[in-house]
């Protein structure tokens, strides 16, 4: 797999990793998360979950209190470090999303938070695919992410042949990072899952969307 569009967001992760909590102290977001912080984790509950490109670990503290196990991956080191502060439950591993084929096929649930808007259109559907191929008959699939009223804060700055849209995001010291960010729509899901789940659920909030699915 190429990762010609991953390189900037890889890079402005791995340099953001210290500071990258601060998007959970926006007030706007606040009654979002704590709506999303309640319902997470009761999905998960008693599942060994597999989560993906899980960053700091924000949401990865709240399904760990009522998984069975927890994997928190993601393909940067310097993430994953943030993560040791939470449970010693919590076990975590460097993964590239695109290459899933080192873990077993056991997860009884997956998760991905704020991933789905990084993966290229042309992409969605290979990651898809892996994340299948790493679950049981019956797993839990959920993915949440921002909505478009993140735009207000981050406003896109280009749109590629694809349909692909991009946000230049800087850091405190000026660097600045081209950063792919799409905004999946529920019917881009659905289309993208349908043939392989069954009970899909959309759920729109103000700042945020989750979309969870059982595999057949
Ligand atoms: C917006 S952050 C989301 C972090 C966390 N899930 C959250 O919701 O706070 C996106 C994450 O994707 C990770 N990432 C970028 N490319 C990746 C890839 N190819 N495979 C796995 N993780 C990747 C970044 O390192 C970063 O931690």
């Amino acid at each position: 797999m190429s990762h010609g569009k991953d390189k900037g967001m890889r890079a402005y992760y791995r340099d953001r990793a210290p500071i990258y909590d601060r998007v959970y102290s926006y007030p706007e977001r606040q009654s979002d998360l704590r709506y999303l912080e309640q319902y997470i984790p009761e999905q998960f509950t008693d599942r060994d979950v597999l989560e993906i490109a899980a960053g700091t670990g924000y949401w990865t503290q709240f399904i760990a209190d009522q998984a069975s196990s927890i994997l928190a991956t993601d393909v940067t080191e310097e993430t994953l470090q943030h993560i040791e502060k939470y449970s010693e439950s919590i076990t975590t591993q460097v993964v590239d999303a695109y290459d899933l084929g080192q873990l077993p096929a056991t997860y009884t649930g997956v998760f991905a938070g704020l991933w789905l808007s990084h993966v290229p259109k042309d992409k969605l559907s290979y990651f898809i695919s892996e994340v299948h191929s790493k679950t049981t008959s019956g797993a839990v699939v959920m993915f949440i992410d921002n909505s478009a009223a993140q735009c207000e804060r981050l406003p896109i700055t280009r749109t590629d042949d694809l349909g692909n849209t991009y946000q230049s995001r800087e850091l405190d010291d000026r660097r600045r990072y081209e950063v792919l960010k799409n905004f999946p729509t529920e019917p881009e899901l659905l289309a993208a899952t349908c043939s392989l789940g069954r009970n899909h659920k959309f759920i729109e909030l103000d700042h945020y969307w989750l979309f969870q699915y059982t595999i057949m």
